[in-house]
């Protein structure tokens, strides 16, 4: 699974690249705002997380209107062809912006995807990922698990070059489930990245090591 810190955070994004597991990150407006980062600052911003290892980075437009969406995504990919994803809303402007921009060969993640109807759409204008928001999904009373299942079936019945980014994560729990499934990529908040290697058992097992080495020296 492609793991990702969904943080627009310099320090918080340099501590999780180094935790090795984490392939990349994703990032958008919100998370801008709330880590006090401007507009003119993103470029800064990506900058930073591939020279400290990204192997990907989705990172959002913040237009409205299709014509602005495809400029600035164009700006943005053009910051590293190769690794800059550009994610765009599922609005009807998104699905237009998203598919001038395929056919420039920009790779794109259509986000706040709730619907499998959704998952269609992005797969008929080649995107490469859609961000699927599961949290949210169960904050409006819905079983996120049954609608990335049906988005992986619909995935796999299509055949599609599609890869569900599970996002709005909650718990580190739901990364074993959304695994099981086949999902093949998720972003998570950094204070649920942290929890991600709790296991009271492999602690002991390590403590036991540690002292055990130290015996045998
Ligand atoms: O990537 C989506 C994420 O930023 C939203 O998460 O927990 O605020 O629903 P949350």
């Amino acid at each position: 699974m492609r793991i990702f810190v969904d943080s627009a955070d310099a320090s918080m994004i340099k501590t999780a690249l180094r935790y090795g597991y984490v392939y990349g990150v994703t990032t958008n407006p919100t998370l801008l705002r709330r880590a006090d980062v401007r507009a003119d600052q993103l470029e800064q911003l990506v900058n930073h997380a591939f020279e400290h290892g990204a192997r990907e980075m989705h990172v959002q437009t913040y237009a409205l209107d299709q014509t602005t969406m495809v400029r600035q995504g164009a700006e943005l990919a053009a910051l590293d062809p190769e690794r800059v994803v550009i994610k765009i809303p599922a609005t009807p402007d998104g699905y237009a912006a998203a598919r001038q921009l395929v056919a420039h060969d920009i790779r794109v993640t259509l986000t706040a995807v709730y619907t499998s109807r959704q998952a269609l759409l992005a797969q008929s204008v080649g995107a490469s990922y859609i961000a699927v928001y599961l949290g949210r999904m169960r904050d409006a009373g819905n079983d996120p698990f049954v609608a990335v299942q049906q988005m992986q079936s619909l995935i796999v019945a299509q055949a599609a070059p599609l890869s569900v980014l599970a996002a709005s994560i909650r718990a580190p729990e739901e990364l074993e489930l959304l695994g099981t499934i086949g999902v093949a990529a998720a972003t998570i908040a950094p204070h649920v990245m942290e929890r991600l290697l709790d296991s009271p058992a492999t602690d002991a097992a390590a403590a036991a090591f540690a002292a055990d080495a130290a015996a045998i020296q």
